[in-house]
């Protein structure tokens, strides 16, 4: 079992712990749902209104599992991220809407690509690194990451899907291992440990210094983890059946594309996620000093969602209705709209990263790498 088998949800709010607002609104979990009041759980775990309950609302945590507004619905495309048009990078000002945005920025600063490949996600020693979202789901289907991992020991790359119950499917590069790559997966939150849940795959050529293509194929009954489309890993559904038999403890619910670059070499990470990650980050390495971050490099992602007779009839997303007998969240498609109402606030989740100082600098360097903006 590797020691970095914690959900990245979990090691991302204990990192954001930290940043968190006195006035931080109340907790929320399995055994205190939201108030009315502020009706919904955010991913990292707080109650709130209007912008918490968007992407990562936590249905069974908040007020009623319809106070988070559905999930987005599933459109295959392509993005190229040398074009930023489609990305939203002040999350405040997102209302919910994925026809007009692709991506949006949850935390931390892209940067043009000097070679204009992409962007990167960066990380500083002053944030908590960098995060971005699809705006809409997918609900079985494929996902192609064409990346280059970071390349720092205690440094993390992560291109996974998530969804607002905690299915999770990861790929990880750890710290300054860049001929591996780590493939995970997590039923609710929860890793199976006695299974081999946890693998590592070797990567052709450095993964840091070369491009690949890392996809997830996901299926109801299958799940394939694929570099360069080479299949390097396959758990079926059937294997995942529970001791008792009562669970199949397989993603099942739809869920968001997420990239990112978080600090596993800090202070504030637990020392197996600190080992795994390659130990604690040389704040001092002449990359960091003469960038001034550390970074990974986006080129492209690719969606294909499995066919949807629904999308076609005033489909406009996923909502969850609660648990089956067997304990796994049900979910059936809607046509309750995504969007805020003017009159709910938009506001920065409690993570402490200031909307300001990334737009600020997101446009600065955008205009200098010369990529194209909204
Ligand atoms: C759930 O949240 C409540 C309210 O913040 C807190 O008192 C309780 O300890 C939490 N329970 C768990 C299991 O974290
Ligand atoms: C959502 O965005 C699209 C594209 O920008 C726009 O045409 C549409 O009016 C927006 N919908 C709402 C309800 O704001
Ligand atoms: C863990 O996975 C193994 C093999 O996939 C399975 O036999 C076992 O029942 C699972 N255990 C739990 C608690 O889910
Ligand atoms: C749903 O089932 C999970 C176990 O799979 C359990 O932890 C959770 O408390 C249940 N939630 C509700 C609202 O029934
Ligand atoms: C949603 O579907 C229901 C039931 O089919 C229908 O009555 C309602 O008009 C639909 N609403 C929208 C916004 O399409
Ligand atoms: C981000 O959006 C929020 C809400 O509209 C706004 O208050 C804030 O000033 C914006 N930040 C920047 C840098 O524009």
């Amino acid at each position: 079992m590797p020691v970095s088998a914690l959900p990245l949800f979990v090691v991302l709010s204990t990192a954001l712990l930290a940043f968190i607002p006195h006035a931080a609104a109340q907790n929320c979990n399995a055994t205190t749902l939201c108030p009315a009041s502020a009706p919904c759980c955010s991913e990292y775990g707080f109650c709130g209104s209007g912008s918490y309950c968007l992407g990562g609302c936590e249905p069974l945590y908040s007020n009623k599992p319809t106070s988070c507004r559905p999930n987005p619905i599933c459109q295959s495309g392509e993005t190229n991220f040398n074009d930023l048009s489609r990305v939203q990078l002040n999350a405040t000002k997102y209302d919910g809407n994925a026809t007009a945005y692709d991506w949006v920025v949850n935390a931390g600063n892209l940067v043009a690509d000097p070679n204009g490949q992409g962007v990167r996600l960066t990380l500083t020693e002053n944030d908590q690194g960098t995060k971005i979202s699809s705006t809409r789901y997918i609900h079985y289907g494929s996902i192609e990451f064409v990346l280059q991992s970071s390349k720092w020991g205690g440094v993390v790359t992560a291109a996974i899907t998530m969804s607002d119950v905690k299915d999770e499917i990861d790929w990880e590069w750890a710290g300054a291992t860049t001929d591996q790559v780590q493939t995970n997966y997590w039923f609710l939150g929860v890793a199976n440990y006695s299974a081999t849940q946890g693998a590592s795959a070797s990567v052709s050529s450095d993964a840091s210094s070369n491009f690949h293509t890392y996809t997830f194929d996901w299926q109801e009954n299958q799940l394939n983890w694929l570099i360069d489309n080479q299949v390097v890993r396959t758990v079926s559904k059937d294997e995942t059946l529970s001791e008792d038999g009562s669970q199949y403890k397989y993603p099942s619910t739809p869920s968001r594309v997420q990239i990112s670059i978080w600090p596993g070499g800090s202070d504030s990470q637990a020392q197996g996620t600190i080992d795994w990650a390659g130990g604690m980050i040389n704040w001092q390495d002449p990359d960091y000093l003469s960038n001034g971050y550390f970074w990974n490099t986006l080129q492209s992602v690719k969606i294909t969602c499995n066919d949807d007779p629904d999308q076609n009839t005033g489909t406009t997303g996923w909502a969850y209705s609660g648990n089956d007998t067997a304990g796994v969240p049900v979910v059936d498609v809607t046509n309750a709209s995504t969007l805020l109402s003017a009159s709910e606030p938009r506001v920065p989740l409690a993570s402490g990263h200031s909307p300001l100082v990334a737009l600020v600098s997101v446009l600065a360097l955008a205009l200098a790498g010369g990529i194209a903006m909204l």
